[in-house]
C-alpha cells in the first residue's frame, strides 16, 4: 500500500500539531491544506511542503484517503458534511461542536456512511489511562474529583459562548472523556457557574464552573474549571475505590494502595501521537484502536452541554448516555436485515440524503407530511440516541413517536 494521503481543513494550532506529528508517521502524505485564511493554509503547506487550496471541495478534489478537520468549534459541520459524504474518513478535532443539534447531524451521517471516524480526544492514549483502566478493573468506584484550572487560550474565538461553548465544552472536555472512560457514565448533573467572564475582552463565558456528577454505577463525582489564572494551573482528575487512590494527568499517574503509593510518568506528546498514528494506522487497514470515533465523542460532548446547561440555567440536567455499543451494533444488524440503512460502507448518495433530509425534520414540527413525518421520526430519535444506526430500532418500537409526529409534536433533540 502507498503514502495515506491526509487533507487538512483548518491550518491553526492544532492543524500544526498534527501536520507534524502526521509527517513524523511512516507512509503518510500531506496532499492539501485549506483555511478561511488563505496565508494559513499557505503557511502551513509550504512548512509540509504541499499545496493550500481554496476550500473544502479542492481538499477533496486530491482524492485523499482521510481528512482532518481542525476548525474552531463554531465552525463544525459543513466540512464535515462534505468529507462524509464524498465517503472519505474524517479525524476531527473536539469539541465536537458547539451544541447538539450539528453534532447530531454528523452523527447520523458518520452512521449512514459507515465511514471510519476519530475525534481527538487524546487522553485516552496516556499511559496513565492504560494503567487506570488496569488498576480500576474489577472495582467499583465511589468518587471521582475532575478539574481544569487554566488561562484563557490565546485565540480570540475562546472566551465567547458562542463561538468555543464555553470552557467546560471547549477544554474541561478531555477531563470529561476521561472521566467516561474510566469511572463509567454520568447520569446527572448540578453545576453552578461564577457568573463573572475572565479578564480578557470580549469574554461572556463563566470565569469559573462547578458541577456534581452523578454516575449510573452509583459512584458520584465534581467537576471544577476556571479559566481566570495566567497559567496551566492544573488538569485532570482524582479516582477513588475501596482501598484505592489515583491522581491522572497529561504527565502520569500517581496510585496508592494501602501504604503503597508510586507514580506512572508519562509524556504527553506520546499520546498526541498515538491518537494520530491509531487513525491513520485503522484507515490503512493495519490496526483497531481508535479510542474515541464520532458516536463516542457525542456522548462526551452531551455530558459537556449538560454541565454548561445545568450552570446556565441553574437546575440539575439529566444526562442520556445513550445505548451501550453492543446495542447499537445489534441494532445496527436489525435495521440492515429490515433493508433500511446498510450496515457499512456501500454507496453514499441515497443514505446521505436521507440523513439530511431527516436532520432538517428532526428540527421542525413534523405534522401534516406523512411520507416526511416518518424520516423526521427516524431521524428524530437518532438524534435523541445520537446513533443513526439506532434509527431502525427507534421505528420499529416507538410507533407512538411516529403518531404524535403525524399529530404535530416537534421531535426534540436532548441535550
Ligand atoms: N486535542 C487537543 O489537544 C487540542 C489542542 C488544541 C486545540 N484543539 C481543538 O482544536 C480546535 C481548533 O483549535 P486551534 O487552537 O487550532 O484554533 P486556531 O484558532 O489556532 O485555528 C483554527 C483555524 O481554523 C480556521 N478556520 C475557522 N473556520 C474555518 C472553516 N470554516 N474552514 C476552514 N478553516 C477554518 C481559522 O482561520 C484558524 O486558522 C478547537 O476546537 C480546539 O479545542 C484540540
Amino acid at each position: 500500500m502507498g503514502a495515506t494521503r491526509v487533507g487538512m481543513i483548518g491550518a491553526g494550532g492544532v492543524a500544526q500539531r498534527h501536520a507534524r506529528v502526521l509527517s513524523g508517521l511512516p507512509n503518510v502524505q500531506l496532499v492539501a491544506v485549506t483555511d478561511v485564511l488563505p496565508a494559513a493554509a499557505s503557511r502551513l503547506a509550504e512548512e509540509h511542503g504541499t499545496r493550500a487550496v481554496p476550500d473544502v471541495a479542492a481538499v477533496l478534489a486530491e482524492r485523499p484517503d482521510a481528512v482532518y478537520v481542525c476548525v474552531p468549534p463554531f465552525a463544525h459541520g459543513p466540512a464535515e458534511d462534505a468529507v462524509l459524504t464524498a465517503g472519505v474518513p474524517l479525524f476531527v478535532e473536539k469539541p465536537i461542536a458547539i451544541n447538539m443539534d450539528i453534532a447530531h447531524e454528523i452523527a447520523a451521517l458518520v452512521s449512514a456512511q459507515g465511514v471510519r471516524t476519530a475525534v481527538g480526544h487524546h487522553w485516552r492514549y496516556l499511559a496513565a489511562a492504560d494503567r487506570a483502566r488496569e488498576l480500576l478493573a474489577g472495582r467499583q468506584v465511589r468518587l471521582v474529583a475532575g478539574a481544569w484550572l487554566d488561562k484563557v487560550p490565546p485565540v480570540a474565538w475562546w472566551p465567547r459562548r458562542d463561538r468555543s461553548g464555553g470552557p467546560v465544552v471547549e477544554q474541561a472536555a478531555h477531563v470529561l472523556d476521561l472521566i467516561r472512560y474510566l469511572a463509567g457514565e454520568v447520569i446527572e448533573v448540578a453545576a453552578a457557574g461564577n457568573g463573572t467572564p475572565p479578564p480578557v475582552d470580549g469574554a461572556d463565558v463563566d470565569g469559573a464552573t462547578a458541577a456534581t456528577l452523578r454516575f449510573a454505577n452509583g459512584a458520584v463525582g465534581t467537576l471544577a474549571a476556571t479559566c481566570v489564572l495566567g497559567w496551566k494551573h492544573r488538569a485532570g482528575l482524582e479516582i477513588y475505590a475501596d482501598g484505592l487512590a489515583l491522581s491522572i494527568g497529561e504527565e502520569g499517574l500517581t496510585a496508592r494502595e494501602g501504604d503503597r503509593e508510586w507514580t506512572v510518568e508519562s509524556d504527553p506528546e506520546d499520546a498526541r501521537v498515538a491518537v494520530d498514528r491509531a487513525f491513520i494506522e485503522a484507515v490503512r487497514g493495519e490496526g483497531e484502536d481508535i479510542r474515541v470515533p464520532y458516536a463516542e465523542a457525542l456522548r462526551t460532548h452531551r455530558l459537556a452541554l449538560a454541565v454548561a446547561e445545568s450552570a446556565a440555567r441553574g437546575r440539575p440536567v439529566t444526562v442520556d448516555p445513550g445505548p451501550a455499543d453492543g446495542e447499537l451494533g445489534a441494532a445496527r444488524e436489525s435495521i440492515a436485515a429490515r433493508g433500511r440503512m446498510p450496515a457499512g460502507g456501500g454507496t453514499v448518495a441515497g443514505r446521505a440524503a436521507v440523513t439530511r433530509e431527516a436532520a432538517v425534520a428532526r428540527e421542525a414540527t413534523v405534522a401534516g407530511e406523512a411520507g416526511v413525518a416518518g424520516e423526521a421520526t427516524v431521524v428524530g430519535e437518532a438524534a435523541v440516541v445520537g446513533e443513526a444506526a439506532v434509527v431502525g430500532e427507534a421505528v420499529a418500537g416507538r410507533a407512538s413517536v411516529a403518531g404524535s409526529a403525524g399529530s404535530g409534536s416537534s421531535v426534540k433533540p436532548h441535550v
